[in-house]
């Protein structure tokens, strides 16, 4: 494509050795085992978006002023590629993340990127650094498309420059796998967002906000925090990353619903709704209070809850703990037959074993 041809190729020359990448990538952790090169395409007002690039993976140079540094100006993505049986990469939905990042730059005040320009990068990234994806039982290449704004000025306003970034790692579980069902901190006091607020968007300030109850639930021993809805302190929103399903004996699943717009758009929710709508669930995308959850899974009647997110896929939930005392989701340990049914059809659409009967799975 034009745009292809458009961006500069500076390849690593001195990077590590295929041995070492191996290692790397055969038992990567999560957020740490980053390829070898970005992609970066850099905005200026009145000029528009110009000079993409790929180059080998480096610090950034950032003037000390720049406007990110100090009101937080800055907008992200979760992604992945998937290694597919016959060693081809795929991308999950990647369109349906560009549109999203427009929506979070829309709401930061932020330069809107082209779709194509964001897809293009990612393109590229993955390209260069194929040798960077996994094998399937290892786990995907995680991407982290990002943008930030550049200009040095202190004035609160919205910023006349932006880089856009992209960079990868290789990535096995989010959640260390001798967890198992992950226990999680309902927080009473701290909220993640409010209506009219960032919720919405995939800010880097809304995962700030929510490491002081992600820090409480650890010193309660949980894995994840769950936060409240501002208002009531009542709804079940989300957590601090991911978005949260609960699934009733009688075949339903139920999530928090969007309109409140305090909660992120998540891309493997709307896979997963879609997916339970398909395997005949009753869907519902409705509020859902904490006690009764606390009630319902005293009685029985609350089967599974799970997390999803891209980093976390589909993760079951086995405890939650509050000031108000802990709650166990069936025994406590096990995945349930729903959330282990969905993760799997999802996982086979995503690595390319099975049919794609809703079109989401592009090929690099
Ligand atoms: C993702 O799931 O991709 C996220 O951005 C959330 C974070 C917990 C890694």
């Amino acid at each position: 494509t034009a745009l292809e041809t458009a961006f500069k190729i500076t390849r690593k020359t001195d990077g590590i050795s295929a041995v070492e990448r191996e290692r790397l990538v055969a038992d990567p952790g999560f957020g740490r085992a980053f390829t070898d090169h970005m992609a970066v395409i850099t905005y200026t007002e009145g000029r528009g978006w110009h000079s993409p690039e790929i180059l080998p993976r480096q610090p950034l140079m950032l003037d000390p002023a720049a406007s990110v540094l100090h009101y937080a100006q800055e907008i992200f993505e979760g992604m992945k590629a998937y290694r597919a049986p016959d060693g081809g990469i795929l991308l999950f939905r990647p369109e349906a993340n560009a549109r999203r990042f427009q929506k979070s730059a829309e709401r930061m005040a932020m330069a809107q990127l082209p779709e194509d320009l964001f897809l293009e990068a990612v393109d590229q990234l993955v390209t260069i650094d194929q040798a960077w994806v996994p094998k399937p039982e290892v786990g995907t290449l995680y991407i982290r498309p990002f943008m930030i704004a550049t200009e040095a000025a202190l004035g609160v306003k919205p910023s006349a420059e932006f880089k856009f970034i992209v960079i990868a790692c290789a990535a096995g579980e989010y959640f260390s796998s001798d967890a198992g069902a992950v226990s999680v901190w309902v927080e009473e006091n701290s909220v993640r967002a409010s209506r009219g607020g960032t919720g919405i968007a995939k800010c880097g300030g809304n995962y700030a906000a929510s490491l002081t109850a992600q820090m409480e639930g650890k010193a309660h021993g949980c894995h994840q925090v769950l936060f409240l809805d501002a208002e009531e302190r009542r709804w079940l929103e989300e957590m601090g990353g991911m978005n949260v399903m609960m699934v009733f004996e009688d075949g339903t699943l139920v999530t928090p619903p969007l309109d409140t717009g305090t909660i992120l758009h998540g891309i493997t929710r709307d896979s997963l709704l879609t997916l339970a709508r398909d395997n005949g669930l009753t869907v519902k995308e409705e509020r859902y209070a904490i006690d009764q959850l606390y009630a319902d899974a005293a009685a029985g009647r609350l089967k599974e809850v799970f997390a999803c997110g891209t980093a976390a896929v589909v993760t079951p939930i086995g405890t939650f703990k509050s000031g108000k005392g802990d709650c166990t989701i069936g025994d406590g340990r096990s995945t349930g037959p729903v959330t282990a049914k969905l993760r799997q059809t999802l996982c086979d659409i995503q690595f390319g074993r099975t049919n794609d009967p809703h079109d989401w799975v592009k090929r690099v």
